[in-house]
């Protein structure tokens, strides 16, 4: 896909993505459009970077105003903040940056984009009286986590590491297990909503299932926060057994407009979205 850009000058602010491999990667897809729509003199480039202080050093050098930071630096980033949000230290990962004078401030927009995108799904304002499973124990599960006990949900974490599935569950009174024929038998009264946050099943290994062991009734909503594929193999299996699924896109289209709002000091609206017709 290419980008039309208005014009891009010495005063063109940079913005970009870090991470790596940084294979897969929607965010300039996003960004690009979304500043020649809004007319912001800015580009947004993806830096696959094998070291976090080397691609720090040349955000000073080219002055870069911020940037989305993704795996593997989530956690990494943060030691180099001069101010963190709350939702970055109860989190405890860091998602985007944004320059100011005295260095970077740090802040986290994947728990906000995951609640929207979930609440818009299942069409409610919050879950009390849900009961949702949360597969994996990684940054993902933490602010997802951390979501569905503020929205009121009830949870049950999985991972095929029990202890950090423990750890995670025990900060919010959730039940645990792991991927086992065990942890799967408990899925029985936590099966309302069930989000996959691993990334288990993304390309290019398509046919891996983290919840093979489970059969779908078919009542079940199912979110996974992968995209690339469009349709994981869990997604799939639920879909064919009648239950209503959605992927992780619509999740980092919600997440990006918090960060545009964070880079901007503006506040997107989503009709600017739906306007940039994705
Ligand atoms: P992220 O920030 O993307 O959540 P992470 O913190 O490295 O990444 O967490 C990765 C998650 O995927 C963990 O829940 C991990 O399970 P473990 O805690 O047991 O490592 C899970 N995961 C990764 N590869 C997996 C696999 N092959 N099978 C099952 N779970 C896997």
């Amino acid at each position: 896909k290419l980008y039309r850009f208005r014009k891009i000058t010495g005063n063109t602010k940079v913005y970009g993505v870090v991470g790596y491999p940084l294979t897969v990667t929607s965010s300039p897809e996003f960004f690009n459009p979304l500043f020649t729509q809004e007319k912001v003199d800015a580009v947004y480039v993806p830096f696959p970077a094998d070291s976090l202080n080397s691609f720090l050093r040349l955000a000073e050098e080219i002055q870069l105003e911020g940037a989305s930071v993704t795996i593997p630096y989530k956690e990494e980033v943060i030691p180099h903040l001069i101010s963190r949000s709350e939702k970055v230290d109860y989190i405890g990962a860091c998602n985007t940056i944004v320059r100011s004078p005295r260095g970077w401030m740090g802040y986290n927009t994947d728990a906000r984009g995951f609640s929207d995108s979930l609440l818009k799904f299942i069409g409610r304002k919050n879950l009390f009286g849900k009961r949702v499973t949360i597969i994996g124990a990684g940054g993902a599960a933490r602010a997802i986590a951390a979501e569905v006990y503020r929205l009121k949900g009830g949870g049950l974490i999985l991972n095929r590491t029990v202890y950090r599935a423990k750890d995670l569950a025990q900060r919010y009174g959730f039940a645990w297990g792991g991927l086992d024929n065990h942890g799967i038998g408990l899925m029985d009264r936590y099966s309302h909503i069930i989000i996959q946050t691993t990334s288990v099943g993304m390309m290019p290994d398509v046919d891996a299932d983290p919840l093979e062991l489970y059969n779908f009734s078919g009542k079940e909503m199912v979110m996974d926060i992968i995209y690339r594929p469009e349709k994981t193999k869990l997604l799939s299996r639920a879909e064919d057994a009648g239950c209503s699924i959605i992927n992780g896109y619509d999740m980092l289209i919600q997440q990006a407009k918090y960060q545009y709002n964070l880079f901007m000091g503006a506040d997107l609206d989503n009709q600017i979205i739906q306007k940039l017709n994705l």
